[in-house]
């Protein structure tokens, strides 16, 4: 079976068994501060678990693309260097909510390995909890009991809290899990040693391959467990190493899911997979890494500086290195990888594949970027090396090759490793914190547990069509940052937006009589809507008016709108491949960052600009459609964007459904003709193939307007052109001009006619031909030419000159070169020792040299100092 009849296998099975397909949810997690991206498949469920929201189906499976490279799941360190840990991975996953239990979750796993896969049955073997005194659980029998019914008891093995209790982060839905672990060994070393004692002992043939979690607890912040509403099922499978096991590999990396991958890598390096250990962890990494970054960026992820952004930019550059020094890629060459992988997944990940040439783009940019300090960092890593005593490299050093050759501490810690030598992480982290408080970066935050004032299901958001409504707390927490504390407060239902798609959260206040809270912001938890406050209400259990900031929210739903209208114009005027990148919509003004390959010209902008005004003078009505089928939403034109969560129905907006038609949760106008007017700002780039323009609207719009004319007649009135000010600007550009060129001209002949005095007002002594003389020049040009053309045209000439340029001295010393050899004369030692006189400096070379300083009074007695430095030293007397 090729990977792909497995992976449908696996979603018929559990489709037989009345399952509801679903997609996999974005790999980059939004909403959830616990979390920077999906490591199970399991993530987008968790507020079904957690009893916040019914589920649309009780029973669902998926392929779910995840990423485990931060956090609580972390297996970057293993990739490549084993043969079956990856940073992104698909889990094949079935969940029940509620509905079965560990028995079916048992029964089926057990029939789809053996019948569907034809798995051997004596290859495998189960794990169950052995239960864990410390948190008060017990051993898992009931899961024994249901495995004793499938396999011999010796092959039912218990599992401490670190193997067999799966928890999803610091704080979450957990419970105790059941693995199926499966022995691939040849069968002459599994004659020679039972496969029992390999597992979970790091064996790369010996692997575990599905997860069966028994969901019963939420972990809170205070490490408690809780008891969760419900009892759940949430599975996951390894896809690649399923497929290793069905294709009787030795290795994911020899299954048909990244062969193609390895094979372009290896081709491209003129080596074979399979004949030395450093060229072929080189060659698993890069494929490994491909799929994550790539992936990453298609659901909207952009490398970056910090979070989510410099992780990937970590696992891209690790990559890169690895390429450069193992298989000599010089080059950007992980860009040249994108089109293989798109054409590979687009049936199940069609995302990378609509976007391959933008991903490519941006991975080019990056690996152009890090390969210009890459060889210079080695470099440096060279030296360190040779400098380090002993075998630990110092922690500020490790520091430096991060700041400034861009490598991430866990590439600094893999070369040293590979040199024998490992790095003082503390001391890089001492650094790092140093570094932090120096550009004060965004505080860590401590979130309390929820205190519960009533049970109650996801808030219902009144918004769409109230400002204002009457609500109860259902629950509220702390919050702790470094220098301040605040809370957070769920309502039963209420009229405040919580940040999302780009539009900022509500502000507004709570107001009980008296009491009265002011709510600072509003955001998304999963599905919870999160009013901010600094202070709670006195009476929290009581009714409050809960009123939206209505000014605010109405000014932000124009710029929403306005928004969907420029997202519209971009496509029409620049083409289908702009999408949308990333937004930010506020009472201020919005922002919108989008896939353009270049820069958008004038005249785009103002074709753009100019079919955003059309369709606000057209006052087009808002159509605002809930609960729409995706698939009929899809249909009707409607842009989805990737890397966006959607459910099966989904809000669409539209403003004249042949121009905008969009999938959103935001606010909007009720018609276009209140947003007045759009008026773009700035265009710019953001990254390798993002552009970003900003434009405000209505008053805001009306009053950059006004302002720019007012600036207009200003211009007009000093010009007193009321007519044609550009007109009037050339000509007074064209007559500075002529100015300037007559001034020039003026100068050299004011130069030649002081040059023709000098060359009058020259001294012979002792054969030398010597000036020195104050002159007047208007500058140090003007000075420094009069010099050489005096040395030119003067043979054995000694000039020395001294000037007041605009009450700035100015010493020049020129000489032939003859007397710098046949004197032993040295200009620059001569300016030197004259520039005291004018409390300045200078130097040169010893034919010509020049000083500046501070006060022109001493310019006479600088001359002095040169004529008698001259007499002392030529033993002449001059006049
Ligand atoms: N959540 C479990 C895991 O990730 C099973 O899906 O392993």
């Amino acid at each position: 079976m090729d990977s792909k009849v497995i992976r449908a296998k696996f979603l018929e099975f559990f489709n037989s068994k009345s399952h509801k397909i679903v997609p996999s949810a974005p790999i980059v997690v939004q909403n959830d501060p616990t979390l920077m991206f999906t490591n199970a498949g399991m993530n987008q469920f968790k507020d079904y678990f957690l009893g916040n929201k019914t589920p649309e189906a009780n029973r669902v499976a998926d392929t779910q693309k995840c990423l485990r490279v931060s956090g609580k799941h972390n297996d970057l360190e293993e990739v490549g260097l084993d043969t079956y840990h990856h940073t992104m991975f698909e889990m094949l996953g079935n969940w029940s909510f509620g509905d079965y239990f560990k028995k079916e979750a048992i029964e089926w796993a057990w029939e789809f390995l053996t019948e569907v896969c034809e798995l051997p049955a004596d290859r495998m073997y189960a794990t169950v909890f052995e239960g864990d005194a410390s948190e008060g659980l017990e051993s898992d029998e009931e899961a024994r009991s249901y495995w004793k019914g499938l396999i011999p008891e010796e092959r039912i093995l218990n599992g401490n809290k670190k193997d067999n209790f799966w928890e999803m982060g610091d704080t979450g839905p957990c419970g105790p899990c059941s693995e199926i672990h499966i022995d691939l060994r040849p069968d002459e070393d599994v004659a020679k040693q039972s496969g029992k004692e390999l597992v979970n002992q790091d064996h790369p043939q010996v692997v575990e391959i599905w997860n069966l979690v028994f969901m019963q607890f939420n972990r809170l912040a205070d490490g408690s467990l809780k008891n969760l509403p419900a009892q759940h099922v949430d599975t996951g499978m390894g896809f690649e190493r399923l497929a290793m096991a069905v294709q009787k590999k030795q290795s994911n990396y020899d299954t048909d899911v990244f062969q193609p991958t390895i094979k372009a890598i290896a081709a491209k390096a003129g080596v074979t997979y399979g004949n030395d250990e450093k060229i072929d962890i080189a060659i698993r990494v890069i494929s490994d890494h491909i799929r994550a970054i790539s992936f990453t960026i298609a659901d909207g992820q952009l490398p970056g500086n910090a979070k989510a952004g410099y992780v990937i930019r970590r696992i891209l550059r690790r990559a890169v290195r690895y390429g450069y020094t193992f298989l000599d890629f010089k080059e950007p060459f992980l860009t040249e990888l994108v089109p293989l992988l798109a054409d590979q997944f687009k049936e199940v990940f069609p995302e990378l594949d609509a976007q391959k040439s933008f991903v490519a783009k941006v991975i080019r940019e990056e690996e152009v970027a890090f390969l210009r300090t890459l060889d210079k960092g080695l470099k440096r890593f060279e030296t360190i090396k040779a400098e380090t005593e002993g075998k630990v490299i110092d922690g500020k050093v490790v520091f430096e090759l991060y700041d400034t050759y861009g490598f991430p501490l866990d590439l600094t810690s893999l070369i040293a490793r590979e040199n024998g030598l490992s790095i003082n992480e503390n001391e890089f982290k001492e650094e790092m914190a140093k570094q932090k408080e120096r550009s004060k970066s965004a505080a860590q935050q401590s979130t309390g547990d929820w205190i519960v004032i009533q049970e109650a299901e996801l808030p219902v958001f009144l918004g769409y069509e109230h400002l204002v409504s009457q609500s109860k707390i259902t629950r509220y927490r702390g919050v702790k940052q470094r220098n301040k504390s605040f809370y957070q407060i769920v309502l039963d239902q209420t009229p405040f937006y919580a940040e999302s798609g780009g539009q900022v959260g509500d502000t507004g206040v709570l107001v009980n009589g008296d009491d009265k809270v002011a709510i600072f912001d509003t955001k998304k938890e999963n599905d919870l809507i999160v009013h901010y406050a600094n202070e709670l209400p006195k009476n929290i259990e009581a009714e409050f008016t809960a009123q939206v900031n209505v000014t605010k929210r109405l000014l932000t739903e124009n710029n929403h709108s306005a928004t969907h209208l420029l997202h519209a114009a971009l496509r029409e005027v620049l083409g289908d491949h702009v999408q949308q990148k990333g937004s930010l919509v506020n009472e201020k003004a919005l922002r919108f960052d989008f896939s353009h390959f270049a820069k958008v010209t004038d005249e785009e902008l103002a074709k753009i600009e100019s079919i955003v005004n059309k369709k606000i003078r057209e006052n087009i009505k808002l159509e605002e459609k809930r609960n729409v089928p995706i698939e009929d939403a899809k249909s009707m034109g409607a842009m989805a964007l990737f890397g966006e969560k959607y459910g099966e129905f989904v809000r669409v907006i539209t403003f004249d459904k042949a121009y905008s038609v969009e999938l959103c949760g935001g606010t909007h106008v009720p018609a276009t003709g209140q947003i007045g007017l759009l008026k773009i700002t700035s265009e710019s780039s953001v990254a390798a193939g993002v552009r970003r323009i900003e434009a405000i609207t209505a008053d805001k719009a009306e009053a950059y307007v006004d302002e720019e004319l007012t600036l207009l007649n200003e211009i007009k009135e000093l010009l007193k052109s009321p007519k044609d000010p550009k007109k009037a600007i050339e000509a007074l550009i064209e007559e500075k001009n002529q100015l300037q060129k007559k001034i020039d001209e003026l100068n050299q002949q004011q130069g030649s006619a002081l040059k023709t005095d000098l060359m009058k007002s020259t001294q012979e002594v002792n054969g030398i031909s010597l000036i020195t003389q104050v002159v007047n020049v208007p500058d140090a040009n003007v000075l420094k030419q009069l010099s050489f053309e005096l040395k030119n045209e003067v043979p054995n000439l000694l000039a020395v000159l001294a000037a007041n340029l605009n009450e700035k001295p100015m010493l020049s010393v020129i000489m032939d070169d003859k007397l710098v050899q046949e004197h032993g004369l040295n200009a620059g030692e001569m300016v030197r020792a004259m520039a005291k006189e004018i409390q300045g400096g200078g130097g040169g070379q010893p034919f010509y040299a020049t000083a500046g300083g501070k006060d022109v009074a001493g310019l006479a007695k600088a001359l002095e100092v040169g004529k008698q430095l001259l007499e002392d030293k030529l033993n002449i007397e001059i006049k």
